[in-house]
C-alpha cells in the first residue's frame, strides 16, 4: 500500500485534507539546513500563529484598558476560562460543565487526589505503574504520606512481565481485580508517556469501579493524540497539561476532568478558593462558600490570561480541523507510514516497542537503536545535529511523534532517512 520513493510521500501530501494546517503554525528555524524536521509534538507543540496574535491582544487590552479588561471587552478576563471549556471538553469527549483549565497538570493531580483519594482503614491503597512519569510518582507517594500513610504500603505499582515492554490490559484488569478490596484510587495514564502505549482506558476505568475504588487518568500524552470519552467510561477525574499535543506554550495552564456524578456532592472534600465559588454572588464577599455546581467549584484563583490565551488560540485549531477523528485517521496513516519505512530500511537496526495495534497507539513511537554495537544516545545526538527534533528517553528510547495537526508525510521520509544515512 504504501512506497518508498519521496514522490510517494508527497502524494500523500497532496491527497491530505488537513495538510493545509501546517502553515497556521510556526517551524523553528534551525541553524544550517533548510528546514527542521519536528517530531516532537509529544513534549512541546509548535506555536500556532494565532497564539502569537491573541497574546499580543491580551496585551493590549491591558495596555489600554487597564483592570477594565476583566469585564468591559468582547473577550473578558473575568469569565476567561469558560470559552475554553466547551472547545477542551469536545477534545476529550466530555460536557462543558465537566472540564475547567486551570493550574499544572501535577498541581491538578494533587487537587484531585485531595477529592478523590479518601483513605479508609481497610481501603487505602493507590495503584499506578511501576514506570509512572515521576512526577505522578511523586504526587501519588506524598500525597499517601500526607495522610500519615507509608509508601510502601500503600502504594502499589504494576510492572511488564519480564522480558515484556509493555502491560498487557489483561494483566491491569488482574492487578486491579486483586488488589480491589484495599484499593481505594487507581491512577494510570491515558498513552504512556516512555512507551507510547494507548492503555484501555475504559477498562480500566471499569475494573477500578468493580471493585469499590475510584479511577483518575492522566492524559498528558493522550490529549489532542487520541480519541477519548472520559464522559461514558465514567472516569471520576482527568488531568491533562496543554503543552504536548494541544500546543499551548512552554508551561501553558493544565486542565482537569471531573465526572458530572461529583458535582453536586456536598460532602466532597476539596480545597476551596474564591474562584470555585458561585459567580453571582462572588463579589459580595461574604466568607459562606458556595461551590459552582460543575468542575468549577475546583478552581482556586483566577484565571492566568496570559498562559490560558494561546491555548484558546489553539483549541479553536482543533475545533476547525474537525476535532479528533479526522485528526486520529491522519495519524494512524502516518504511524503506518513511519512503520512501514522503518521496516523497508532500518529492520535489524530498529525496534519500536510501542504496541503494533493501532488500539494500543497514538503518534509517538519510542524507537530502540538495536544494531550491534552501536550506542542509542549517540544516534540521538546524530539526529539533532541534523535539525531532527525528537527527544531521548533514559535509559534508552528515542521518541517520535508526528503530529496530524502539523507534520506531513514528508517528514516521516525525511526522518527515516536521515536515521538511515546516520546508522550507516
Ligand atoms: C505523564 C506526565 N505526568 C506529569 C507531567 C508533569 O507535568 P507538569 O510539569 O506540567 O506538572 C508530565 C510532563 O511532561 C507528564 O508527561
Amino acid at each position: 500500500m504504501f512506497e518508498v520513493g519521496l514522490d510517494f510521500a508527497r502524494s500523500l501530501d497532496a491527497a491530505d485534507d488537513l495538510a493545509p494546517f501546517r502553515d497556521r503554525f510556526v517551524f523553528p528555524e534551525p541553524s544550517h539546513r533548510p528546514e527542521v524536521t519536528y517530531l516532537v509534538g509529544n513534549s512541546l507543540g509548535l506555536a500556532p500563529l494565532a497564539a502569537r496574535e491573541i497574546l499580543i491582544e491580551e496585551a493590549d487590552k491591558w495596555a489600554t484598558l487597564g483592570v477594565r479588561g476583566h469585564f468591559e471587552t468582547d473577550r473578558p478576563w473575568t469569565p476567561y476560562h469558560e470559552l475554553l471549556a466547551g472547545p477542551m471538553a469536545r477534545l476529550v469527549g466530555a460536557l462543558p460543565e465537566e472540564v475547567v483549565v486551570m493550574n499544572g497538570l501535577t498541581v491538578n493531580l494533587h487537587l484531585l487526589m485531595v477529592s478523590f483519594y479518601r483513605p479508609t482503614a481497610e481501603r487505602f491503597k493507590i495503584l499506578i505503574e511501576d514506570h509512572a512519569f515521576p512526577s505522578d510518582h511523586f504526587a501519588v507517594e506524598s500525597q499517601i504520606r500526607f495522610h500519615g500513610l507509608d509508601p510502601s504500603e500503600a502504594m502499589i505499582t504494576i510492572k511488564p512481565r519480564d522480558g515484556e515492554e509493555t502491560l498487557r490490559p489483561d494483566d491491569i484488569v488482574e492487578a486491579i481485580r486483586h488488589h480491589g478490596p484495599e484499593l481505594a484510587l487507581v491512577l494510570l495514564p491515558g498513552v504512556h508517556y516512555y512507551t507510547g502505549q494507548v492503555m484501555p482506558m475504559e477498562r480500566i476505568v471499569d475494573a477500578a469501579h468493580d471493585v469499590g475504588a475510584t479511577a483518575g487518568l492522566d492524559l498528558a500524552h493522550a490529549v489532542g493524540n487520541v480519541e477519548l470519552s472520559l464522559h461514558d467510561w465514567g472516569a471520576d477525574f482527568a488531568a491533562w497539561c496543554t503543552y504536548k499535543y494541544l500546543n499551548g506554550g512552554p508551561g501553558s495552564t493544565a486542565a482537569a476532568f471531573i465526572h458530572q456524578r461529583h458535582h453536586a456532592d456536598a460532602n466532597i472534600a476539596r480545597f476551596n478558593g474564591w474562584w470555585g465559588h458561585d459567580k453571582t454572588t462572588r463579589f459580595e464577599m461574604n466568607n459562606e462558600f458556595l461551590p459552582i455546581p460543575s468542575a468549577e467549584a475546583w478552581q482556586i484563583s483566577n484565571a492566568p490570561i496570559f498562559s490560558m490565551a494561546p491555548v484558546l488560540a489553539s483549541l479553536a485549531v482543533f475545533e476547525e480541523a474537525g476535532g479528533m477523528k479526522p485528526l486520529r485517521a491522519k495519524s494512524e496513516q502516518l504511524v503506518r507510514y513511519m512503520d512501514f519505512l522503518l521496516d523497508e530500511h532500518l529492520s535489524g537496526q530498529v525496534e519500536s516497542i510501542t504496541p503494533r495495534d493501532l488500539e494500543q497507539r497514538g503518534c509517538q513511537l519510542s524507537l530502540k537503536v538495536v544494531a550491534p554495537k552501536v550506542d542509542g544516545q549517540a544516534v540521538f545526538d546524530r539526529l539533532q545535529e541534523a535539525d531532527v527534533e525528537c527527544d531521548w528517553r533514559y535509559p534508552n528510547v528515542i521518541r517520535v511523534a508526528a503530529v496530524p495537526l502539523y507534520n506531513s508525510f514528508e517528514d516521516v521520509h525525511r526522518f527515516v532517512s536521515i536515521l538511515t544515512e546516520v546508522l550507516k
